[in-house]
């Protein structure tokens, strides 16, 4: 995993659990201390030790953390990459835009970042399918990565997942769409 995602971890338990927790956490003899470097990358044994760690911890499971984690990152990986995001965009043209756009850039300029092959597809205005089958399998995160962005840009979105690489599945499949405006207060909607 790359490091500017490592570097998040700690900024993440920090903020959201506590100096202690973080401390505690290090001090663990099985977790994995993650690197600080942002430009470079690090084993995801690290990461994934890292998050075992926190489950315990936190007496969370990891599906959930990898899932929190996910939406307190994702304004972080918007702000780095504004280059690459034109301003007109809504939270739902970014993720539409997540792979053939952003993750290839990415993967273009860092080579020591794989970020994973994901397929989205506009299936209607309002609604982005996308398919995951990275080896990490971390549907989690990425759950988490689209309510964050969803979030950053004040707008709603639901995620469904209708298959799961972890029910035995090849893929994932999300299914993000835009929640239902509620009519504002100069509405002439009868
Ligand atoms: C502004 C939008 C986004 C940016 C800038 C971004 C960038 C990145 C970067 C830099 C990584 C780390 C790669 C590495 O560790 O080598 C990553 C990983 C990841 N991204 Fe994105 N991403 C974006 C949107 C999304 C969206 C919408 C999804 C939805 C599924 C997603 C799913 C993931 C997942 C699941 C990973 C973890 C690695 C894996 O599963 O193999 N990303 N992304």
């Amino acid at each position: 995993m790359h490091g500017c995602v490592g570097y998040e971890l700690y900024e993440w338990i920090r903020s959201q659990y506590g100096d202690l927790a973080l401390l505690q956490l290090l001090s663990t003899a099985s977790t994995k201390p993650v690197g600080f470097v942002t430009m470079m990358a690090y084993p995801d044994e690290d990461f994934f030790s890292f998050m075992d760690g926190a489950s315990r911890i936190l007496k969370k499971t990891r599906g959930r953390l990898l899932e929190e984690f996910g939406m307190f990152v994702a304004a972080a990986l918007v702000e780095a990459h504004t280059e690459l995001i034109p301003a007109s965009w809504s939270a739902l043209d970014v993720i539409e835009h997540a792979d053939s756009t952003i993750h290839t850039v990415v993967r273009r300029e860092n080579k020591d970042a794989s970020p994973p092959y994901i397929r989205c597809t506009r299936t209607t205005a309002g609604e982005v399918k996308i398919i995951y089958d990275s080896p990490r399998k971390i549907c989690e995160f990425g759950k988490g990565i689209i309510i964050g962005i969803g979030r950053y840009y004040g707008e709603r979105l639901d995620v469904r997942e209708t298959i799961c690489m972890h029910h035995g599945h090849p893929q994932c499949e999300l299914i993000v769409a835009a929640a239902a405006m509620s009519p504002g207060p100069f509405s002439h909607t009868p």
